[in-house]
This record gives structure tokens, C-alpha cells and sequence, in this order.
């Protein structure tokens, strides 16, 4: 069974809820803990543009607020045709955490990748320090 098994609906259910009034762009994130939980989380959007909540980081801190740091898959679903990967941003908070396989998913077709691959050469800095 694969691991993104059960994110895949979980992402698009949380997508549901999006909070896109601006970008009509809804994303949906399941991020799967190594304690068997699913955390998910969507985007959240303001006025004042640049406080969005990108979906990514709204299922990290879902999943860091339950106790939560170790990861082992994440789906990301948006309704486009091809697949979209998460931004720079998002990258970089999941690399805080380590490496965990990606699945891009769209209504028609998922592109499975990783967070090594999408961010190679992370910025880990004081982290190699810990
Ligand atoms: N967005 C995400 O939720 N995740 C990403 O990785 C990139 C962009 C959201 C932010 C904004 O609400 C909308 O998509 C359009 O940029």
C-alpha cells in the first residue's frame, strides 16, 4: 500500500476549505507523521497579500502543534493541469525536518518527487550544529 494512500483524499478535502478569495487558487496539503496521523492543512489568505498561509506550512504547523516532527509523505492537490510543486518557502520549512517523498496531485495525472529533489542543497545551517 502506498503511502500517499491516504493523503490523497485527505488533500483534496482539505482543499475544500481554502481560504482563496484573491487568487481563487485553492491548495490542499496532507502531510503524513511518523506517529500515523495525518495532518492537513490549506491555504489562508488576507487583505494584506503577503500574510497568506501557503497549504504546505499550514500542515506542518498542524502537525508541530499535535507534538508532531517527523514526516513521512506529503500530497499536495491543486486543480490545474499539470502538476505544481510547492514554493521556495514551503521548501524550505519541510526541509526543517528532513527528506520525504512528494506527490503532486491533479485531477488528471500525480507526479511523484521528493524534497531533496525539489530543494537539493537546503539551507540546514545551524541545524548541522544540533
Ligand atoms: N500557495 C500554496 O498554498 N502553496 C504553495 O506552495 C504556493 C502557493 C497558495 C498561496 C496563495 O494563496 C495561492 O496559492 C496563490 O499563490
Amino acid at each position: 500500500m502506498s503511502l500517499f494512500a491516504d493523503l490523497i483524499p485527505a488533500a483534496w478535502e482539505v482543499r475544500e476549505r481554502a481560504y482563496a478569495p484573491y487568487s481563487h487558487f485553492q491548495v490542499g496539503a496532507a502531510l503524513l507523521g511518523a506517529d500515523g496521523v495525518v495532518y492537513r492543512g490549506c491555504n489562508v489568505e488576507n487583505l494584506s497579500y503577503g500574510l497568506t498561509v501557503c497549504a504546505e506550512r499550514h500542515a506542518v504547523a498542524q502537525a508541530v502543534a499535535a507534538g508532531c516532527r517527523r514526516f513521512l509523505a506529503l500530497v499536495v492537490a491543486v486543480d490545474t493541469r499539470a502538476p505544481v510543486a510547492p514554493c521556495g518557502a514551503c521548501r524550505q520549512v519541510l526541509a526543517e525536518f528532513g527528506d520525504l517523498p512528494i506527490l503532486l496531485a491533479t485531477r488528471h495525472q500525480s507526479e511523484e518527487t521528493s524534497l531533496a529533489a525539489l530543494l537539493p542543497r537546503a539551507f540546514t545551517g545551524s541545524l548541522e550544529q544540533l
